[in-house]
């Protein structure tokens, strides 16, 4: 039995506490006001769930999920959080994130970011690019033809292959875009960003996404 943390509990954090309770994961679960916020959501998601602050939930988490907004993230707790597998679902919005010099410029990714936070965590990036309810309604079994794919980009080979082992627990094929640099590919206002894709689809639209030039 292993353990999924959640740093956020919002609508990507909440999804994907479903889906892990749903598949045999226990999950902690924390936001930013408190675990006492957060009794609804445990209620509902039973008894593989308890509720604890962002450190309680990283360090109880075998994964851990990051999925806060964007400007959060350097409150994102490190020490409990060394060594381990963090999923990073997050994307810049400046309208609500305020503006990043370095991601305006496009001379790094949001997950490189996080990366460079957690520096010996092994960052993937992976729920992104789905919207949050079509997690519990597009997952398929393993084997399903023209099953929905989901991008993963990491640098650590191994952590992409216990995410991509997850995600299809949960119902969805994986596409690797590469190491944590390729990610802008399916950063917000590139093809695949947002409707469903299988992997042949997402595989196209990687590749056919485009970038300004680094400033
Ligand atoms: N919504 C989507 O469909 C979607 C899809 C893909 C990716 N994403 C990305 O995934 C991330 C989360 O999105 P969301 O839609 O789930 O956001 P959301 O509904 O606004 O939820 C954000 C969660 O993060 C928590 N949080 C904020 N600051 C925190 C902190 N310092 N420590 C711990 N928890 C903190 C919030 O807790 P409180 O409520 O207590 O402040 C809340 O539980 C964003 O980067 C978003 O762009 C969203």
């Amino acid at each position: 039995m292993q353990t999924i943390g959640l740093i956020g509990a919002g609508k990507i954090g909440s999804q994907v506490a479903r889906l892990a309770v749903r598949n045999g994961y226990n999950v902690v679960i924390s936001n930013s006001r408190g675990p006492q916020t957060l009794t609804a959501l445990v209620a509902e998601l039973g008894p593989r769930a308890r509720a604890g602050t962002p450190t309680e939930a990283a360090a109880a988490g075998d994964i851990v999920v990051v999925t806060v907004p964007l400007k959060s993230y350097l409150a994102v707790p490190v020490a409990p959080l060394a060594g381990k597998v963090v999923i990073d679902t997050n994307n810049y919005y400046p309208e609500r994130d305020g503006h990043i010099a370095a991601l305006d410029s496009e001379s790094t990714t949001t997950s490189e970011l996080l990366q460079a936070r957690l520096p010996t965590s092994k960052v993937v990036k992976a729920f992104n690019h789905i919207y949050a309810a079509a997690l519990t309604t597009d997952g398929q079994a393993h084997g399903t033809s023209n099953r929905r794919a989901l991008a993963i980009a990491g640098n650590d080979a191994q952590a992409k292959a216990i995410v991509a082992k997850l995600i299809d627990e949960f119902g969805f094929d994986t596409v690797d875009v590469g190491p944590l640099s390729e990610s802008w590919r399916i950063q917000r206002d590139t093809p695949g960003y947002g409707p469903r894709r299988t992997g042949p689809e997402l595989h196209k639209d990687l590749a056919a996404a485009t970038r300004p030039p680094a400033s």
